[in-house]
């Protein structure tokens, strides 16, 4: 049979660099849907990638002295290396820099000026550089951009237009046809109330004050406007006006555009007008998701709310850090980000519900079966529960996938594992143990018990992506690729087969403790940043006397894991050598310091960073621009010579 195709996609991402928690939200989301919809014998295409073009990303590479494919490049090895992390499924990664993407949106354009829906004019008004938005006087809030709250520029161009407003009516009748177009239906009414019903105006598509976008094709002074050149991305992916469209035949319309709800007003009032000009279906639906907060704010650098997924999954472990994403937010409501909220889900979860089920349950059936597993022999009324919630578990999922309902989907799941624990205190396994009668009984719970597991990481591998196949490692088993008949229903895991006790899937926090090391984190984060000197009193030179300054010869060097900044060297000074944590890893690859002389501060109080211990500091000087290269002898000189 045919499998039923579901194309899902998170927006491409911005490349700002910083990428904190929030920013993960979408694309574990869309994760999430992906797997399940694979497992579920649809043939899936997941596709995100990196919005590269734009003023915001000219004027930030400028800043830095780089050129913008410089700076796209790194930031794109960036959040490769965070979806790596992250265990992102995604079928395809796009780059609004790759050639084929250019290519096609200047199609595109050419498509919609020569169908009459572009033409030539002046715009005068107000924009807003990070969000690449342009807004008229009536819509600023102060003054300033209302989506983000920031200054907004008058821009005055000579610019493309899109008939925008031609589409007023079709959005309208698009929107009435299909009720689930928009979700939730709190956005449906925002863009119906707030956009629509004042009355579209033709929207500005080029811009010829910066260079860094696509060239209009017949006219190269104009760049395409960015979230033109972005939204195509949907369509370019999968071969749009290519030579080869197989995907987009097989794949458009899109089944989900994921987002956050800033940006639901141009994924449905923009993109289907675009697409309504350009003679395309429309995508089947988009849904707006609430924002990750932190402190009451949408976490970005600009509002000085960060939290490093890096930083997370490298401690916590990356299972922990999807699980709160996809469990603590109410899908389609904002939800807090607190270091309390996130000890106290995965303790309570995962290590509490699930950890404790899967030990007590392996070590039972190691402690009075020798690790084999018995069988389901000498069944009681209470196991019918259990069973039936294991048993109706498939269909209540289907269904909360969806209808987007991944919060609850999550919960289903853990009622199966909480009624499991809950099975354990009922049917007292330790007593049964003590009556060598009860022997069947006693094998017949360990056996319900472990089924369940079994049922419940299966269903789980759509949402962790390490702890369902460990916990399939306890009965020697792989975890399925597909749902079946079989694998859906109780009673699979076969009598006989070796039963490993578990190691600790997720250690319980002392969360006063836990709380105070994750402060001493962010006070070691601090201290790496606060390492600029900004002004310096004068010295006398019997102050500078005491700074013992030396030539030391790196012998080895790596990134530290824990960290996007710290580059952990080895370092000869004289006859010894020392480890050296340095603030560079955004400006060096480690290989290529290996060999070099540097001059280290050697008599700096050793100091504790994420953990390790730094014997002393290389020096380094920064420009104004923030670049920063290190300081070597001007000929080569054996380690351990004084500077001074
Ligand atoms: N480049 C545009 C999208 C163009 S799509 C044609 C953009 N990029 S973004 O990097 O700013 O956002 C990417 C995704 O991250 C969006 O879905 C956005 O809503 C999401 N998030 C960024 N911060 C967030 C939170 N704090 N919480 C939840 N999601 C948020 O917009």
């Amino acid at each position: 049979m045919e499998k039923k195709k579901f194309y899902i996609t998170t927006p491409i991402y911005y490349s700002s660099g910083n990428f904190h928690l929030g920013h993960c939200y979408t694309t574990v989301i869309c994760d999430a849907l992906a797997r399940f919809k694979r497992m579920d014998n649809y043939d899936v295409f997941y596709l995100t990638g990196t919005d590269e073009h734009g003023q915001k990303v000219e004027t930030n590479a400028q800043k830095v002295d780089m050129s913008p494919q410089d700076f796209v490049d790194k930031l794109y090895d960036q959040i490769v290396s965070l979806w790596e992390l992250l265990g992102i499924s995604y079928d395809k990664f796009i780059r609004t820099t790759d050639d084929y993407h250019v290519k096609t949106v200047q199609k595109i354009f050419q498509k919609l000026m020569d169908n009459g829906d572009i033409y030539k004019s002046k715009y005068e008004g107000m924009y807003c550089t990070p969000c690449e938005s342009f807004w008229s006087d009536a819509q600023l809030k102060d003054g300033k951009c209302p989506d983000c709250g920031r200054e907004v520029k008058l821009m005055k161009e000579e610019s493309y237009f899109f008939k925008l407003s031609k589409y007023q009516d079709k959005l309208l009748k698009l929107y009435e046809d299909n009720p689930d177009f928009i979700s939730p239906k709190s956005r449906l009414n925002e863009m119906i109330n707030n956009f629509l019903k004042p009355g579209l105006k033709d929207l500005c598509v080029s811009r010829t004050s910066f260079k860094w976008g696509v060239p209009v094709p017949f006219d190269d002074k104009h760049i395409i406007y960015v979230w033109v050149d972005a939204l195509s991305n949907y369509i370019t992916a999968l071969g749009y006006l290519s030579e080869d469209p197989s995907l987009f035949n097989k794949y458009w319309p899109a089944d989900i555009h994921m987002m956050g709800k800033e940006i639901v007003r141009f994924h449905t009032i923009i993109w289907p007008a675009l697409l309504m000009a350009l003679g395309v279906e429309p995508p089947k639906r988009v849904y707006g998701h609430g924002w990750l907060l932190f402190g009451g704010d949408k976490m970005s650098k600009s509002k000085g709310n960060i939290t490093d997924p890096f930083l997370l999954c490298e401690r916590y472990g990356v299972d922990a850090v999807r699980y709160f994403l996809l469990r603590e937010v109410p899908f389609g409501n904002d939800g807090i980000y607190t270091n309390l909220a996130f000890l106290n889900r995965t303790n309570a979860d995962l290590a509490n519900s699930l950890g404790n089920l899967v030990s007590r349950t392996t070590a039972m059936i190691e402690q009075y079966f020798d690790g084999v597993l018995p069988g389901p022999i000498e069944k009681e009324d209470v196991d019918y529960e259990l069973i039936n919630i294991a048993n109706s578990l498939y269909e209540k999922l289907v269904d909360c996938m969806d209808n987007l309902l991944i919060q609850e989907a999550l919960e289903e799941i853990f009622k199966l594992i909480h009624r499991a624990n809950k099975y354990i205190d009922e049917t007292t396994p330790w007593l049964l143990a003590k009556d060598p009668s009860k022997k069947v009984r006693l094998g017949t719970v360990l056996y319900n018990l472990a089924e369940s597991l079994r049922i419940a990481a299966m269903y789980l591998s759509s949402f962790l992506i390490e702890t369902p196949q460990k916990i399939m490692d306890c009965f020697g088993e792989y975890l399925p690729s597909n749902f079946d008949e079989n694998n859906i229903t109780f009673g699979q895991l076969r009598q006989g087969i070796k039963v490993k006790r578990s190691s600790i899937l997720f250690p319980r926090f002392n969360v006063d403790k836990e709380l105070a090391e994750m402060d001493k984190i962010l006070d070691d984060m601090k201290k790496i940043d606060d390492v600029k000197i900004d002004s310096t009193p004068q010295i006398s030179i019997d102050d500078f006397s005491k700074i013992e300054l030396k030539v030391g010869k790196i012998l080895e060097c790596e990134k530290l894991q824990k960290s996007k900044k710290l580059l952990k060297s080895k370092v000869e000074i004289g006859n010894e050598v020392r480890t050296i944590l340095s603030g560079i890893a955004q400006f060096y690859d480690p290989k290529d310091l290996i060999g070099k002389s540097v001059v280290v501060v050697a008599n700096l109080a050793p100091a504790k960073l994420l953990g390790e211990t730094s014997e002393g500091m290389i020096l380094c000087a920064e420009d104004t621009k923030g670049n920063v290269v290190i300081v070597s002898p001007e000929k080569a000189l054996e380690s351990g010579s004084i500077v001074s």
